[in-house]
């Protein structure tokens, strides 16, 4: 292999395995979990039954879904172990860092940690994802000078995850559009995240190692961090509570043609799969429409509107799913630099089916590479 023709550089179009978990149709806009596409699970479906489906590949029977949850609900509190550890960590470093070392220090703790049976691996995936909001919750907070609050076992998943990072209850609406978000995030194929856990797996390597290679790889903003980087985009074009939709879709309009004719990336705009469109963002948009309204911040809608006329009108590229679940988290109060890691809590789901996936038909990821340095010399 010496030509460059051969080299399919990011891998670009290569297809490098099956998978049953999910099903992205850039042709359609659409994206199936295990068959159901996933605006009707959006429409209706809990996160807790949505990561059974991906786990399992069915959507789970009553009496398997309350079972779980009194799992979920049951291993929420926030290990001391994984506590003291996030304390030695300084609260000016990006919580990828800190959600990344958590799950670390879970699974250097874990008394399976070496153990890839199937049960084991559900088991351990069940386990994180129920401890994981409380890493979260708890990160969010201490850097606001406050401390942990301990979670309820009244509330569901994504009710309990805004109390322990708030310490009140959410409204519904915004419980719901937090939901949302979580399902809309859990699962995208072979996405950069995903295809670490699947390399990590593919040593036979644990789940834990899997998942926090995974985390580095979410972090970067040309993957997950982009949805902090759209809210770094509204503040670098100025939020104005007082200032009306028009004017703030006008100066969005500006800043994003300056941005382009100076040849900027935008983050939250583009897709590698998807060329016409992301199959999430009609979804996640009217979850961010909900709680414009509930908090009444409409110059926020004229930041999207601009921006979004701009980039099409000037490359008709598309927003993605990070473009409109950033003002989301921001207008629910969450710090920009912690919309990654609610990010890692749904892509938990996702990467884990993959790396049972993996583990069930496993065969070492191994690419080649072709050899452009100097001819063999004499030293
Ligand atoms: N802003 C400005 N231009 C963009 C763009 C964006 N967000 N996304 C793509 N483009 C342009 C590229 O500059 C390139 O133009 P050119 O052909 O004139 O050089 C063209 O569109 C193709 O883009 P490319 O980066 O080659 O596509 P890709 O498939 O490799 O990249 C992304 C996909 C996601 C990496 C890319 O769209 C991007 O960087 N987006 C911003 C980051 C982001 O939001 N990531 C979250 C993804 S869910």
């Amino acid at each position: 292999m010496t030509t460059t023709e051969e080299i399919k550089k990011g891998l670009a179009g290569v297809v490098v395995d099956y998978t049953a978990v999910s099903k992205v149709n850039p042709e359609t806009n659409s994206l199936l979990y295990r068959g159901y596409p996933v605006q009707d699970l959006a429409a209706s479906k809990s996160f807790e039954e949505v990561a059974l489906l991906l786990w399992t590949g069915e959507l789970p029977t009553q009496s398997e879904l309350t079972e779980f949850t009194a799992f979920e609900r049951a291993n929420r509190a926030l290990d001391p172990r994984v506590k003291a550890a996030i304390d030695l960590l300084p609260t000016d470093c990006h919580p990828m860092d800190v959600g990344r070392t958590a799950v670390s220090v879970i699974g250097a703790n874990h008394p399976e940690a070496e153990n890839s049976s199937p049960e084991a691996e559900l088991l351990k995936a069940k386990e994180l994802f129920a401890a994981f909001p409380a890493v979260v919750a708890y990160d969010q907070r201490r850097r606001r000078g406050l401390d942990v609050v301990a979670p309820r076992e009244d509330l569901d998943y994504s009710s309990n995850f805004l109390w322990m990072t708030f310490g009140e209850e959410a409204a519904p609406e915004v419980v719901d559009a937090f939901r949302v978000s979580m399902v809309l995030y859990a699962e995208h194929s072979f996405n950069a995240s995903t295809f670490t856990a699947r390399v990590i797996t593919s040593t036979l390597s644990d789940l834990h190692s899997a998942v926090t290679g995974a985390i580095g790889a979410l972090k970067g903003p040309l993957h997950g961090g982009a949805n902090e980087a759209v809210m770094h985009t509204f503040t670098e074009i100025g939020i104005n509570k007082d200032e009306s939709r028009e004017d703030a879709a006008k100066r969005a309009k500006a800043w994003m043609e300056e941005a382009l004719a100076a040849k900027k990336k935008v983050m939250g705009f583009g897709h590698r799969v998807y060329k016409h469109g992301d199959s999430r963002v009609p979804t996640m948009k009217a979850a961010l429409d909900r709680m414009i309204e509930h908090y009444g911040r409409h110059e926020m809608l004229g930041l999207y509107d601009g921006l979004e006329a701009a980039m099409d009108e000037a490359k008709s590229i598309k927003p993605n799913l990070d473009y409109p679940a950033g003002p989301t988290y921001h207008l629910m109060g969450f710090d920009t630099e912690m919309f990654t890691p609610i990010f890692i809590a749904a892509r938990i789901t996702g990467w884990t089916s993959h790396i049972f996936e993996q583990r069930a038909a496993n065969a070492l990821i191994r690419p080649l590479s072709a050899y452009n340095g100097s001819e063999q010399r004499a030293l």
